[in-house]
């Protein structure tokens, strides 16, 4: 089954008379254990398409199924379950529960949807390790750098084991030193875990760590690449440029 099948989705915003066409006909299909990098200007649509594809927002036109599951055909408390279960959300801004330990906040999920059992004991203290926050378990977000924050919330995206990790931007607020290691981290999540991740990007040497690129301009896909074909940054940003063209 296809983790993750989207397609030919539009989404149209309308403001009083302004009519923006986000989305003009999108598909993305994403294999298991894939990392694509969505890249694409400030306001391509980078950010409708992840919203879409975790049914935040509903298409128009087209439709985006999960494990084959057909996001449209169902009603706001499935879909709230179905996010809950098999979509992992990263944001730039972590959005993690200020009052909430490390631990606890990768728990939420979990504690959101049945009583702990031994199995989810056992997975909190695996990806606790797999995230190298053992010695920070038990800090509160405010007690956490940029980079271990930014850890914890993908930990919770991975604690319910979701076919899909959607990641919005998740370095956008981190230095150059921690976006590298949760770049490595979503890297090692598909080569040693088999994850499937989709993670929006505009730099270069983030859109480097996953194993294909597709670039979105004026909502549409104007270019979609292997990084094996772009295997130095600057390679990968000439050919981003090449396909966003003159501003
Ligand atoms: N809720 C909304 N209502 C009206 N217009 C919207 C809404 N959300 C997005 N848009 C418009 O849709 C277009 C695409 O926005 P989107 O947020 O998807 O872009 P983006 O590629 O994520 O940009 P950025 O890199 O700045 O995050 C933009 O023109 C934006 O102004
Ligand atoms: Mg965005």
């Amino acid at each position: 089954m296809t983790p993750l099948h989207v397609d030919n989705v539009s989404k149209t915003y309308r403001q009083g008379d302004r009519v923006v066409e986000a989305l003009r006909g999108v598909t993305l299909d994403v294999a298991r254990g894939q990392f694509v990098a969505i890249m694409g200007a400030s306001g391509s649509g980078k950010s409708t398409l992840l919203h879409l594809t975790a049914g935040l927002t509903k298409a128009e036109t087209g439709g985006v199924y999960i494990n084959g599951q057909d996001l449209g055909k169902m009603n706001d408390a499935q879909l709230t379950r179905f996010r809950r279960d098999q979509i992992g959300l990263v944001f730039q801004s972590f959005n993690l529960i200020p009052t909430l330990s490390a631990e606890d906040n990768i728990l939420l999920p979990v504690r959101l949807a049945r009583k702990m059992t031994d199995a989810d004991h056992r997975r909190v203290e695996e990806l606790i390790d797999l995230l190298g926050i053992g010695p920070r378990r038990h800090h509160k977000p405010d007690a956490l750098s940029g980079g271990e924050q930014q850890r914890v919330a993908i930990g919770r995206a991975l604690i319910n084991d979701p076919a899909v990790i959607l990641a919005d931007e998740p370095t956008g607020n981190l230095d150059s030193v921690n976006s590298r290691s949760v770049c490595e981290l979503l890297r090692d999540l598909c080569r040693l875990h088999g994850k499937t991740i989709v993670m929006v990007t505009h730099e270069p040497s983030v859109a480097a760590y996953a194993n294909d690129v597709a670039v979105i301009k004026d909502g549409k896909v104007v270019d979609s690449f292997s990084t094996e074909s772009t295997p130095d940054q600057q390679s990968l940003a000439a050919r981003y440029q090449s396909a966003i063209g003159p501003k």
